[in-house]
């Protein structure tokens, strides 16, 4: 799913911007609806990202920013002293922040754009057009870098497989929630098989919509099928997001994304994550440290996710993590904007040198 363009682009646009208004696509309501929401302020937005309006490590992070920059974009007056106008800004991020707590975009983002709010405060007493105008333009980078970030995954990831896997012929992919288009657009595809991702169906409600819309071979799998389908020889590799990437690798995803790396290692077939280098969260060292974010029990006990009718008997307690965490053992490489991270000679991955490294590129 595309962020920011045009509502109606074939490449369906989850997130509509323009200065002064944000409307986001509905994922709720995918596939059977196209519906955009408008959303006005933080509020909005917070609301939007808890109740997965919007999803997706990386959109989470630009809804949440660019709500507040339709806020701020619509206030009559931002009067007073440039350090009330700071705090006001990083209280408002906070709150962003809060919506949802296992995808690191959403809190890089908002260490991010309180720097430039510092940085404005620090230069301007009074809050004048140009405080304001800091703080939208940092946003508006952001986005940008989103989209072009996105299609240098896209394109580092489809060439790295090429070159490693696919001796000239085209290959078969299994993906997790939210993933792997671009490999059609090189042509290295054969087909995508993408799983239901239970319990919210990411899987079967988004990925498989997008697969089809975008004329992508691809087959719907139920989570139970990944490990048979591998069995029967027909995934050259595994391709999943993140929400978050700790300092050796360890990486946060949709759950189930384990069960598929633990199958995927039992079967000699190679498991690699996409994801932009804003997932990675160097502060964190290992996987062990990661808040994982339950949520509730509707999405078990009903169909859709919880949208739907009750399938499950009531009274029957819950336990819904929307995510897990695969061991950086299990992970073959880590496909980035900036390039694929693979392992030194001791199996383990060097992140931070990586980041080092490519800082500035792109
Ligand atoms: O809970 P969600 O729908 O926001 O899930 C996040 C994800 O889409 C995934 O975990 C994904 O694989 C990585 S983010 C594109």
């Amino acid at each position: 799913m595309g962020i920011n363009g045009v509502e109606g682009d074939k490449t369906l646009q989850s997130i509509c911007y323009k200065r002064g208004s944000l409307r986001l696509l509905d994922q709720r309501k995918l596939p059977l609806e196209t519906t955009y929401l408008d959303i006005k302020d933080t509020k909005d937005g917070w609301e939007a990202i808890k109740e997965m309006v919007v999803r997706g490590a990386p959109a989470i992070a630009i809804a949440a920013a660019l709500s507040l920059v339709v806020e701020v974009s619509n206030l009559a007056s931002f009067n007073g002293t440039s350090d009330d106008a700071a705090t006001f800004l990083r209280k408002k991020l906070d709150y962003l922040v809060s919506s949802r707590p296992t995808a690191v975009n959403l809190s890089d983002a908002a260490v991010k754009l309180n720097e430039v709010i510092d940085k404005a405060a620090a230069e301007a007493k009074e809050v004048n057009s140009v405080f304001q105008e800091a703080y939208i333009e940092a946003t508006e980078a952001m986005l940008e870098y989103d989209v072009m970030s996105n299609k240098a995954i896209g394109s580092y990831g489809a060439n790295f497989l090429q070159k490693h896997l696919t001796d000239n012929q085209k290959i078969t992919i299994l993906t997790h929630c939210n993933t792997g288009r671009a490999l059609h657009a090189q042509g290295v595809l054969e087909r995508a098989y993408c799983t239901e991702t239970r319990p919210f169906n990411q899987g079967s409600r988004l990925t498989a919509f997008e697969l089809v819309h975008e004329n992508i071979p691809a087959t719907l799998i139920a989570d139970s099928a990944a490990a048979a389908l591998m069995n029967a020889g027909q995934v050259k590799a595994v391709v999943v997001g993140a929400d978050r990437v700790t300092a050796n690798g360890d990486t946060a995803n949709k759950i189930g994304t384990y069960s598929l790396a633990v199958s995927a290692n039992r079967h000699g077939i190679p498991f690699y994550v996409a994801a932009p280098l804003t997932s990675i969260d160097l502060f964190l060292s290992t996987g062990q440290q990661i808040e994982i974010e339950e949520r509730s029990p509707k999405e078990l006990l009903h169909t859709r996710g919880g949208l739907g009718e009750q399938v499950a008997a009531s009274g029957i307690s819950v336990w819904n993590p929307a995510f897990d965490v695969t061991p950086a053992n299990l992970i073959s490489g880590i496909i980035t904007e900036k390039g694929v991270i693979t392992k030194n000679g001791a199996d383990t991955f060097d992140i931070a040198e990586f980041v080092r490294k490519t800082s500035g590129d792109l």
